[in-house]
């Protein structure tokens, strides 16, 4: 007989047949799961919210994933690099706002420019904060040894979603040829790990051919992985990308959203002290979308403090929110929104307690 949610949640252990069952939830079940999953955040967490202003200094891409807006092949898109002093300037914004840290996140190059300009981006980001601003990187796949250069610069943090852990899903939603390969990717989450990074991972959700399964197997995954940070959010169609072909199979938006709050609430449950990103295209489908996800389990919020002229050309997705804002106005309507959801900013420092 299939357990039932109360069950489920009564257990300290879970099986791989539990998310699935957690995910179909509806109703009261549902009021259950999340009810869950908020006083598990209260009870290790507290009622709080970290500030990690991203940085997204550059939308040039050397692979093609096939959701993805920014991706090489898509030519109706400016490409645009940040200058150096433009990063700094958003870093040192970040600084003096008292945010804790920033995440520095550009398409995926791999090339000795690359390596050394971070380099020396994270040496003059420490100098500016005397060391104590933090700085995560998201610039994706990159030899052992370069990650292991970056850290000992100073970043200490790093995210690269996974995407997805079902590899017959990941070869549906990337071309199949060695850029693409599945087992780099699982490989580079390793390496950062073996490092020293605290390592962050995540999905889309409501993907064409995904199924609960896959999703109940991702969340078994980061599980079994003991990942440190999780940033998921809701797969959203890009018209200019090659799966906009399977759009008709997709998930109403509402339960893409949907979906995405549950799988927050269960790897809540599953990792209870994790750092849980609560992503922005969350708020692309529902304009209080983010402050729901803190509401059940999120801790951590990243507004956007590329140079407003350049937001719009990060477009990963249809629809990205705030794309017109200045920095100094996302923070205000952050915290606003984030008094909404009864929740606390905390400022200035970058590791929890
Ligand atoms: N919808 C939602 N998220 C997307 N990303 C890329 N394209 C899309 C899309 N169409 C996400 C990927 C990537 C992150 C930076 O943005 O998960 O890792
Ligand atoms: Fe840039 Fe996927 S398209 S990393």
């Amino acid at each position: 007989m299939e357990k039932n949610i109360k069950n489920i949640l009564e257990q300290e252990a879970f099986t791989k047949e539990d998310p699935v069952t957690m995910l179909r939830s509806e109703g009261i079940e549902r009021t259950l799961l999340f009810q869950k999953s908020s006083e598990i955040k209260e009870k290790y967490i507290g009622n709080k919210v970290w500030f990690r202003g991203l940085i997204e200094f550059s939308n040039i891409c050397g692979k093609d994933c096939l959701y993805c807006g920014i991706r090489k092949g898509n030519k109706n898109l400016k490409r645009y690099n940040l200058s150096d002093e433009e990063i700094l300037d958003a870093a040192r914004f970040a600084y003096n706002s008292r945010y804790g840290s920033i995440a520095l996140q550009s398409g995926e190059l791999e090339s000795p420019a690359v390596t050394d300009r971070i380099e020396n981006l994270l040496h003059r980001i420490k100098e500016l904060s005397g060391g104590e601003l933090g700085v995560t990187l998201s610039v994706g796949e990159q030899k052992p040894e370069i990650y292991k250069k970056w850290y000992d610069a100073g970043a200490h943090r790093y995210l690269l979603r996974v995407e997805s852990t079902s590899k017959t899903l990941y070869n549906k939603i990337h071309p199949n040829n060695k850029k693409h390969d599945f087992q780099r990717r699982l490989d580079c989450l390793k390496s950062l790990q073996d490092i020293g990074y605290q390592t962050g991972t995540g999905v889309m959700i409501g993907l064409p051919f995904q199924t609960l399964e896959d999703l109940a197997g991702d969340l078994i995954f980061m599980r079994d992985f003991d990942i440190d940070m999780c940033g998921m959010g809701p797969y959203i169609e890009h018209a200019d990308t090659p799966l906009i072909i399977h759009a008709d199979k997709l998930l109403p938006l509402k339960e893409r959203f949907d979906l995405t709050l549950k799988m927050i609430a269960i790897i809540r449950i599953m990792m209870k002290d994790i750092n849980i990103v609560a992503a922005t295209a969350l708020q692309a489908i529902d304009p209080i979308g983010r402050e729901k996800a803190v509401k059940i389990g999120a801790n951590i919020l990243m507004p956007n403090i590329t140079p407003g002229r350049y937001r719009d050309s990060y477009k990963l997705y249809d629809n990205k929110p705030c794309t017109d804002d200045s920095a100094e106005d996302c923070q205000s309507c952050l915290e606003a929104r984030i008094s909404l959801a009864d929740a606390e900013v905390v400022y200035n420092l970058y590791d929890r307690p």
